[in-house]
């Protein structure tokens, strides 16, 4: 009964399922590699290289040390004290972190010149705590701004897990 013409309609129709297939798996593929990389992407902050881990190995021996009851270092207390403003003794001003590095560690940031600062999240700035002596000297400095003092071990290593958290 099937007329030749109807195989060739049937052909047709075969071969137009056949391209919708073929399309629809290449769809499925593109939407499995953005899910993929959506996925990389919101894998929350950035590791530390070798030399950063082993200051942070420090930072950490020393907490426990200073604090046997010591937990390990917290994002969210990096957070608090990357936040939290001090009145200056001598300057009698407000201080924090925030007044040079902005209260987005995403955005660029200003000295009390004007001078600019590039980003402090490490998903931001890639050259971020990649140099311990670099970051040891900065400490420093503004702990001594901010604080009056030195920051402690578990300051640091707070810190810098918000930093890298970003
Ligand atoms: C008076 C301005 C100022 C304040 C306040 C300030 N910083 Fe900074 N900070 C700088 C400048 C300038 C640099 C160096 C320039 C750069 O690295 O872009 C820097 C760099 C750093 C770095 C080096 C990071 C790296 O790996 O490149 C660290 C760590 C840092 N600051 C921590 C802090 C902490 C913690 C506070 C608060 C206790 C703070 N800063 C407050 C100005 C400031």
């Amino acid at each position: 009964m099937t007329a030749l013409w109807d195989d060739g309609k049937a052909f047709v129709k075969n071969k137009e399922a056949f391209i919708r297939m073929k399309r629809s798996v290449y769809a499925v593929a593109v939407l499995a590699a953005a899910v993929f990389a959506a996925a990389a992407a919101s894998r929350a902050g950035v590791g530390p290289n070798q030399e950063m881990q082993s200051l942070l190995d420090g930072y950490q021996a020393e907490a426990r040390k200073a604090d046997p009851g010591f937990k390990g270092f917290s994002a969210e207390e990096g957070k608090a004290f990357f936040n939290s403003k001090r009145l200056h003794s001598v300057r009698k001003e407000e201080r924090s972190c925030t007044v040079c590095h902005t209260a987005d560690p995403k955005r660029m940031g200003k000295t009390t010149v004007g001078k600019p600062i590039e980003p402090m999240a490490a998903s931001v700035n890639k050259e971020r705590f990649t140099d311990p002596k670099k970051v040891e000297k900065w400490f420093k400095r503004n702990c001594e701004w901010v604080l009056e003092r030195e920051c402690t071990p578990k300051e640091k290593g707070n810190y810098i897990h918000y930093m890298l958290s970003l």
